[in-house]
């Protein structure tokens, strides 16, 4: 079977990136992008290209270049399902805030509004494509509420997890490691896979396009995850250790990452790593772990969060320690609120942990971020519920200038390893900064040597200066 018409319910940073690239490799194909966020799809339909709502280098280029011919963003969600011969769902699953499995488990309830409305829709027979990443036998439930509340058409269900980084993921898209397709192993279901196979072979190799059963496919993304958020925090755990020995995370790192069976990347230490899908879906790991009964299963995986929520909290009361045990009414600067560089994602960043304990300690807080704006900052500490929304907006301000940002500053923290950083005139910094003029560097993108001989006090993750 040969698709034509592609549907996406979800026009976030998956489903936006991802459906813009298929529609610029495959021009004979029309994907709509729905979404019920009326603002979000706007954003993607402005005029000026420079304004969607999703910051990706290189994105706005391939936007441009599909939108309109045969890329589509709407709110027509009925629409795009009945036309569509595969839909892919890549709405957000985030951790329950309720019930059973509260703090733990996926929310599924996005999910389950998806399947309901493709169910109620549909009249012709459709492939629905898990995008959004799953619990293991999600598709199960899937099944079940398609087949029961359905016209009697046939549907086949696909997993397709995606793996693109935030940040990288328009070259992600346009190169990946794999894809990974699961399926049923009977004759329709792998047809429904080579239906999804021939959209990717449009240009990425077919040796590259794994196919599996449905099982193994969620399960697969789950662990990539798991493994991929297990090297950060066993990296952040040696930098502890480095820090009482002398020895440097960064040559520890590059000498065990030398061995190829442990390979260099995803070796840097740091401040504790954020995005919204690492925390989620080990919770996710470690509440399947506990469900089935696997108690050590789900301790082992727990543990890559505690180190990760305890690398944070050392970050914050180490800077209050450093400034004479009180941060009381002094500004502490921040550069970068992203969790990551190259993204305007801030979700479960770490900056907003170090933070909301500052704020506890009674800090002004500055924040500058390329990318992110003060109401995305005061968002993100109002959702914690920690103080009042007035109290957060009284401590902390966002400036659009770096070097405003950190005028009279006591101290500086490097939340987000943004390139700019590192070009700074940091000697007019310092000269404009309370002194001593302490940094704290939580992504180790300063150097070190340079800002000490400047007279900075300089403090790196996983180092003793
Ligand atoms: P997002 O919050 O940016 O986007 C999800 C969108 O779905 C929102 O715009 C929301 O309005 C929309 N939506 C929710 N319910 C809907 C419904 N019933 N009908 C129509 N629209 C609906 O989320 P995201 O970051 O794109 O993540 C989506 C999924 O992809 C999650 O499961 C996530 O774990 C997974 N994932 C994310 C990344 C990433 O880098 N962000 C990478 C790989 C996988
Ligand atoms: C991650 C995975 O890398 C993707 O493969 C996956 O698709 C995605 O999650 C998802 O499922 O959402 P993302 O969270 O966008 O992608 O970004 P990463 O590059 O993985 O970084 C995650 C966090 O770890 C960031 O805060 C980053 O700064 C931190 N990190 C990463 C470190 O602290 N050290 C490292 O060496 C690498």
């Amino acid at each position: 079977m040969k698709i034509k018409n592609i549907c996406c319910i979800g026009a976030g940073y998956v489903g936006g990136p991802t459906m813009a690239v298929i529609a610029h490799k495959c021009p004979d194909v029309k994907v709509t992008i729905v979404d019920l966020n009326k603002e979000r799809i706007a954003a993607w339909n402005d005029k000026d290209v420079a304004n969607i709502p999703v910051y990706e280098p290189g994105l706005s280029e391939i936007v441009a270049s599909a939108r309109g011919k045969n890329l589509f963003f709407s709110t027509d969600v009925e629409k795009a399902i009945d036309e569509a011969e595969m839909i892919f769902i890549s709405v957000n699953t985030p951790t329950k805030t309720y019930g059973l499995g509260k703090g733990m488990a996926a929310d599924l309830k996005n999910i389950e509004l998806c399947a309901r409305q493709i169910a109620a829709v549909a009249k012709t027979d459709k492939i629905v494509v898990e995008k959004s990443t799953l619990p293991v036998r999600t598709a199960e439930a899937l099944r079940s509420i398609l087949d029961n509340t359905g016209n009697g058409v046939k549907f086949q269900i696909l997993s397709n997890p995606e793996f693109l980084a935030e940040g990288t993921a328009v070259t992600d898209l346009l190169d990946p490691d794999r894809v990974l397709i699961g399926g049923d192993t009977d004759t329709e279901g792998q047809e429904a896979i080579e239906a999804l196979v021939q959209i990717y072979a449009n240009w990425i190799p077919r040796e590259r396009i794994l196919t599996t059963n449905v099982w193994s496919s969620e399960l697969s993304k789950l662990t990539a995850n798991a493994f991929l958020a297990q090297r950060v925090s066993s990296i952040n755990a040696i930098s502890e250790l480095c820090e009482k020995t002398g020895a440097d995370v960064n040559e520890v790192a590059r000498a065990i990452g030398m061995d190829s069976r442990i390979g260099p990347k995803f070796l840097k230490a740091s401040v504790g790593f954020g995005g919204s899908c690492f925390q989620k879906d080990i919770l996710n790991l470690v509440y399947i772990a506990k469900n089935y009964g696997l108690h050590e299963v789900a301790d082992y995986w727990e543990q890559v969060i505690i180190m990760n929520d305890h690398q944070k909290r050392r970050f914050a009361a180490n800077i209050v320690r450093t400034l004479y045990n009180t941060v009381s009414g002094k500004k502490i600067a921040f550069l970068g609120w992203a969790f990551k560089k190259d993204t305007n994602d801030t979700r479960e960043s770490a900056a907003i942990y170090v933070a909301d304990d500052l704020l506890k300690e009674q800090a002004n807080i500055a924040v500058y971020d390329p990318k992110v704006e003060e109401g995305a900052v005061l968002y993100d500490l109002n959702y914690l519920h920690t103080r009042s929304a007035e109290d957060n907006r009284k401590g902390v301000k966002a400036y659009a200038d770096p070097y405003e940002a950190c005028h009279d500053a006591h101290a500086i923290a490097v939340l987000t390893e943004w390139d700019e950083f590192r070009e700074y005139d940091w000697q007019r910094i310092y000269n404009n900064m309370k002194k001593p003029a302490f940094v704290f560097d939580g992504r180790n993108v300063l150097d070190a040597e340079r800002m000490m001989k400047i007279g900075f006090v300089f403090c790196g993750v996983g180092k003793a200066y």
